[in-house]
């Protein structure tokens, strides 16, 4: 074989799912400030998601829409608007929690200002002329998207499987929050990938626009773990520190170091495609027995239904 064969994503067919919308909600009213007991760092740490991911997600939304008619394939058209719907309700789902934080004297718009100022302004829409330059800009975005939804991906799938914020008495309405929208981004993981290949696929773009997103995440990310520790009205001397979130992995309360170092060779091989990590079936089984999920389901049917309360079994 020549050496300058192109090595091509090797997608697993049997891990594709049509993709809808579940129009969730739930009822923060019983949730405190620390919901994994007595550890502040690891529940900061996993809250930077409800700082980063209202704006995120909108971001995703009004860039996908751009994209649409740019889509020569129906299957693929039909996945890009259940990924739209899911993301949609992703973004407001998180949202919902900030109101329940400024509540319990942790307020996060000095943060959520600046994501929302990375989201709108830096990653928004530019005064392009129409033609190459505008479709350029288009296509580094969904080069960013596919990115970042790698990292989705493995939070979700991780998150999945993280039994030990169970054992450690985790807030059940935060643990459904977090594993309903954990199981969709595993199942509708392949979408912003199949996109990206689509409408571009080059290598370097994808190289370049993984390695702009690692860094604004890593950046992001800390950046929101300070803020919530320093911001946090019950911990005078709150500081963020490396050692802890060591701490987190090794207890298996947060994804280790060497996990999310394996997920750069996966993203980066040749012949990568998001269907060969994570398990379709483990998300459709969360999925089928989340109490935010039935309740929509319900809904959706027209039966009468109440948001998921604690303390319900
Ligand atoms: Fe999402
Ligand atoms: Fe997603």
């Amino acid at each position: 074989m020549s050496n300058k064969a192109r090595a091509l994503p090797v997608p697993r067919a049997s891990e594709h799912t049509p993709l809808h919308a579940r129009n969730v909600s739930f009822d923060w009213a019983g949730t405190p400030l620390h919901w994994l007991p007595g550890d502040p760092s690891t529940t900061h740490t996993i809250n930077v998601l409800h700082l980063l991911l209202p704006a995120g997600e909108r971001w995703f939304v009004h860039v996908y829409r751009q994209a649409l008619p740019y889509i020569r394939d129906d299957a693929l058209r039909a996945d890009v608007i259940g990924f739209i719907g899911q993301e949609a309700i992703h973004s407001q789902a998180h949202d919902a929690v900030l109101p329940r934080l400024r509540e319990l004297g942790l307020d996060p718009t000095p943060y959520t200002a600046q994501v929302d100022w990375m989201f709108e302004k830096l990653l928004g829409d530019r005064t392009l002329p129409p033609g190459r330059a505008r479709r350029w800009w288009l296509l580094e975005r969904v080069a960013l998207i596919a990115a970042i939804e790698h990292y989705t991906a493995f939070l979700g799938e991780w998150v999945l499987g993280a039994e030990e914020l169970d054992r450690r008495g985790a807030d059940p309405v935060m643990m459904d929050l977090l594993r309903w929208h954990g199981a969709e981004e595993v199942e509708h993981r392949s979408v912003a990938f199949d996109l990206f290949m689509h409408l571009d696929g080059g290598y370097r773009r994808r190289v370049r626009t993984w390695a702009a997103a690692f860094a604004a995440l890593f950046f992001t990310w800390q950046r929101g773990v300070r803020f919530f520790m320093e911001n946090d009205p019950t911990l005078p001397n709150g500081k963020a520190t490396f050692k802890e979130y060591v701490r987190g992995g090794r207890e298996g309360v947060l994804p280790t170091f060497g996990a999310i170092a394996r997920t750069v060779p996966q993203y980066l091989d040749r012949r990568y495609h998001p269907s060969q990590y994570g398990d379709t079936q483990q998300a459709l089984d969360y999925l089928a027995t989340s109490p935010a999920a039935l309740a929509a389901e319900q809904r959706t049917a027209g039966r009468p239904a109440r948001p998921e309360q604690h303390g319900e079994s």
